[in-house]
This record gives structure tokens, sequence and C-alpha cells, in this order.
């Protein structure tokens, strides 16, 4: 039988992540997302590495290497897009060891990350400070300025919140990766691929740009009416495992309310509930035959523009919260030690030489 898109398919075990859709529930690393979302980034970290049998040292953001720094100086001469950078300034970490690659990776990728967003504003990148941890950090190489601890408790409930989701696309590629005895920065280079299609982690931006574009709750009907009329999809919605509300768009709504509470921002926030609402109506309403709720993008959208963060960065964003997930599972890959290689089934024609003459395209192709 084949299953295309591999839907319903168990690849391996893991005691990284555990993701119910039917129940809207999900574990990482043996804690419930709620409770684990309090956690810092480093503790995330940790917590993730551990379940996968294995201990580092303490993780601190990395300054980046020349080597890095000109990649990404030549890539905003050609205002490359930011997932492109990170793949290529990834590209360039070395290590001995699958350790040390690790705790580079995760040190690196907030580094890369913020050093490209302010190259491609025209600002030269800003160094990690000493004693700040991963998410104070990542904000700090952004703005220049030390953050308040509202801020980097609500990018610590982020990455925590997307350090892992079981077999997605990013992570099984992180995984084919390094069933083939090849290193984690070719695994985890690969999996920023694979995250920057739009059906993936590339979902943040249009679903912000919707919000903007509606600009206020009583035009939120007509205007997704006419998309879902169009044959299009409504980003920030829908999931291939979830079949109730993403567990995670709840903490991610919670920590954006406790954000922009109190801010110039309230409105928006009320405005993209109210967004919410109506497309989920909608959806019901066009789709009743898929269950089609809204997923990690639509408050992740939200919370990454609280925190003064561009929308062409979201999914750079994302990543380093995943990095976390994506190293775990290279260890647990590592362990398991089996080639992933799946079967195909061939479905074109057979041929023979002995009654066709050849054509110039047979000859040369
Ligand atoms: N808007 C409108 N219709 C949708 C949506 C949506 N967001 N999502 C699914 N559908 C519809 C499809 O059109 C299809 O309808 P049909 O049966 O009438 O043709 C039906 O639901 C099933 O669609 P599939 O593509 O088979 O569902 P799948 O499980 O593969 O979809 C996916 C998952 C790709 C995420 C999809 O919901 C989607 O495209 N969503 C919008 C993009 C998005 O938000 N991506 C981020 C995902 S979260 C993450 O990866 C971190």
């Amino acid at each position: 039988m084949i299953s295309n898109g591999l839907e319903g398919v168990v690849a391996t075990q893991t005691r990284l992540s555990h993701v119910d859709g039917e129940r809207g529930e999900l574990i990482i690393a043996g804690y419930r997302l709620d409770e684990f979302a309090q956690l810092s980034f480093e503790e995330v970290l940790h917590r993730i590495w551990n379940a996968a049998g294995v201990t580092g040292q303490a993780i601190c953001a990395r300054p980046l290497s020349r080597c890095a720094i000109a990649v990404l100086q030549d890539a905003a001469g050609q205002r490359a897009d930011p997932m492109d950078a990170l793949r290529m300034a990834v590209g360039t970490l070395t290590a001995r060891d699958d350790m040390e690659a690790a705790e580079l990776l995760a040190g690196s990728v907030p580094t890369i990350v913020a050093a490209y967003t302010r190259l491609l504003g025209g600002t030269d990148p800003i160094d990690p400070g000493d004693d700040l941890g991963l998410a104070a950090n990542y904000l700090y190489m952004l703005s220049g300025t030390a953050p308040t601890p509202e801020r980097v408790q609500a990018l610590n409930s982020y990455f925590a919140t997307v350090s892992d989701h079981g077999l997605n696309a990013s992570t099984f590629t992180a995984r084919v990766i390094v069933s083939t005895e090849s290193d984690f920065v070719s695994a985890i280079t690969g999996a920023v691929g694979a995250l920057k299609g739009p059906l993936h982690g590339g979902a943040p931006g249009p679903a912000l740009d919707m919000v903007f574009e509606i600009g206020e709750s009583s035009k939120a009907e007509s205007y997704l009416r006419n998309k879902l009329d169009n044959g299009e999809r409504l980003m920030g919605f829908g999931h291939r495992v979830y079949r109730v509300r993403d567990p995670r768009a709840e903490v991610l709504s919670a920590a954006a309310e406790r954000l922009f509470l109190d801010s110039q921002d309230a409105p928006l926030y009320e405005l993209a509930k109210s967004v919410e609402q109506t497309a989920l109506t909608l959806l019901g309403e066009y789709k009743p035959h898929r269950s089609i709720q809204t997923n990690v993008e639509f408050f992740t959208a939200l919370l990454l523009h609280g925190l003064g963060i561009d929308s062409e960065f979201f999914t750079p964003t994302f990543a380093i919260g995943r990095v976390a997930g994506w190293l775990g599972h290279c260890f647990e890959q590592r362990a398991e030690g089996r080639l992933i290689r799946p079967q195909s089934v061939y479905i074109g024609p057979r041929r023979t030489f002995r009654h066709l003459p050849m054509s110039s395209g047979d000859r040369y192709g």
C-alpha cells in the first residue's frame, strides 16, 4: 500500500515528544506543553537532549566566525531570503563530534539570525552579551538594548512551545540525514531547508499579513470568504495531525495576550482573536468534511510581531527554537543507527531496445 505524504506511517519511536492530534495534546520531554512553556530555552535544550540520552554543557550564544559573517554580508548584498541566509551560514559551521556540533549549532543559530536581521536592515551585527541567556541575547543582538523580563519570558515561552513536535517534515529530514551516518551540521542545514516551505514553517508571515489586510473585524468575513471562494488556503489554520485546536496555539495566544496587555498593540490582539473566530466559522462552513482548526503559526505571528521581530524573520526565529528538537532527534537517530530508506513503486514504462530504434533523446539524455 502506498501512503502519499507518509500519512499515518509510524517510522520510529521517540522519547522527545508526543503529539495527540485527536485530543489536542502535546508532551515534550515528558512534560505537558503548558508546563514546559514556563521553562527558559536553556532548560528546554537541557531537558530535550536529556530525554534523548545525552547531557550537554550550559549552552550560550556564540559569536560568529569571520567566514559566517562574510557569507551573511554577501547574502545581504543580494537581499537573499533570510531562510536561505540561515542555511548558508549554518553550513559554514564545523565541529569534531556530535556534542560539539550540537552546542555550536544551538548557540550559533540565534546569533546568525540576529546578525542577518541587522545586516539586511543596513546596520552592523552585535556580538552576544556575556551574561544573558539565549532568548535575552537574541533580543539584545537584534536591538542593542537589554530586553525587559516580560519580553524575555514571552520569547522563552515561544521557543519552548515550538522546540519539538513529533516527526514533522524538518525533523524527519534531519533524521534521514543522520541515518546515513552524516554529521549534525549537515542534518540541521537540511532541516532549515525543509522548514522554509510555506506548508511547514513558512506560514506565520502570511498569517499576520492577512490580519493586517483585514484591518478591522467587520471586514473579516468578506475578506476570508473571498479567499475561500477562490480556493485559497487560510494561513495559520489546518494541520496534518491535529483535528482539534493545536495546543501550541493555546499557549501562544495566552503569551501574546500577556505581552500585548496594556501595550499600544492591544487592539491588534483583539483583531486577531476576532479574525480567528470568523475563520473557524467559515472553515466549518466551507470544509465540513475536515476539522480545520487554528495552528501554531497564527499566534506565532502575533507574538513575534509584538516582540518587534520583522515578519520575514518569523521562520528563522522558529528555527532557533526548533533546533532543540532537531538536535534531540539527531542524537536519538544516531543511537538508533538504522538507515532510513523507504521504497517506491515504479509506474513508468518497461521498454526494450530490441524492437525500437534509438531516438536522439535516448542517446544523449
Ligand atoms: N484553508 C482552507 N482549506 C484548507 C486549509 C486551510 N488552511 N487547510 C486544509 N484545507 C482543506 C484543503 O483545501 C482540503 O480540502 P478539500 O478536501 O476540499 O480539497 C482539505 O482541507 C484537506 O487538505 P490537505 O492538504 O489534504 O490537508 P493536510 O493535512 O495535508 O494539510 C496543511 C495540512 C498543509 C498544514 C494545510 O492545513 C495548510 O495548507 N494550511 C495552511 C498553511 C499553514 O498554516 N501551514 C502551517 C502548518 S503548522 C506547521 O507546520 C508548523
